[in-house]
């Protein structure tokens, strides 16, 4: 882990109208690193890595990665800058096959007899390479539609999709495991220690402590909107971060 954050988040406000769902939060996440966020229902969890991933537009505050500050209009903005996200939808189109969801709305071409054609053989080519190379996951078949792989693959055909970017310095992650059973959130878990170890830095969302305590590097804890924590996993336990999720004051 790099010493300098890759990523800050500096004073990140967002009202919607007169809901203030973030005030002031900061947030720091090095390369090579897994941050958890972790908070109760409406902590502002979402909110806050929408605005990284440049879905959202803070009311106030900053975002730097490395010595540059960023202004995002949108997610794609978020995308050219090497961020981008996996939601727990995963936003895959279950009829498609693996190669056409990695390539969707980016399809490799090929002219032919001066016609240009979709490059099926070269998308799948590099789907499975991309699959293996970068996550370790091999597909039995790269044939079947997506609505028939298991969680844990079509997790691993979203992540697949995001680092096909070469660019890609931040993933996040918002509830991988929410829909998983144990076995395959266990894969999930470890396609993410592959890519922290590839060097990303991988900013988690997830309600599970048991899956952020063997997961993460540092657990950043939203209440109300609010940080009221951040603290590194090594050094702490599921007791305390349960403390700062409710509140101490609650807890007592
Ligand atoms: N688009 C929106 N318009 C109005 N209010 C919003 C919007 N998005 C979020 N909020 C409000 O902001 C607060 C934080 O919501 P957010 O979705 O970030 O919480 P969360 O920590 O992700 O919760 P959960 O664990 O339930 O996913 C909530 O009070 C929510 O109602
Ligand atoms: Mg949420």
């Amino acid at each position: 882990m790099s010493s300098e954050p890759l990523v800050r988040m500096r004073n990140i406000t967002k009202r919607f109208g007169g809901v203030t769902a973030l005030s002031g939060v900061d947030l720091d996440a090095h390369a090579g690193e897994v941050v958890a966020i972790v908070g109760d229902n409406g902590a502002g969890k979402s909110t806050l890595i929408k605005i990284l991933t440049g879905v959202y537009q803070p009311t106030e505050g900053e975002i730097f990665l490395g010595d540059e500050k960023l202004e995002m209009a949108s997610h794609s903005d978020a995308i050219d800058k090497g961020i981008d996200a996996v939601y727990q939808t995963l936003a895959l189109a279950d009829h498609l096959d693996p190669a056409a969801n990695m390539f969707l709305g980016n399809e490799l071409t090929t002219k032919f007899a001066g016609i240009t054609m979709l490059d099926n053989k070269r998308m799948r080519a590099e789907t499975e390479r991309v699959l293996f190379e970068r996550l370790g996951v091999r597909l039995k078949s790269m044939d079947a539609p997506t609505e028939s792989l298991s969680g844990g693959q079509r997790q691993a055909v979203a992540i697949a999709r995001a680092v096909y970017h070469e660019g890609l310095r931040v993933l996040v992650m918002d509830e991988p495991t929410a829909a998983l059973g144990p076995q395959e959130t266990a894969r999930t878990l470890k396609l993410i220690e592959t890519v922290k170890a590839q060097g990303l830095a991988v900013i988690l969302i997830s309600h599970s402590l048991d899956d952020v305590f063997q997961v993460s590097d540092r657990v950043h804890v939203q209440r109300r909107g609010k940080c009221v924590g951040v603290v590194k996993t090594a050094d702490s336990n599921q007791q305390e971060v349960l403390g700062l999720i409710v509140g101490v004051e609650e807890a007592a």
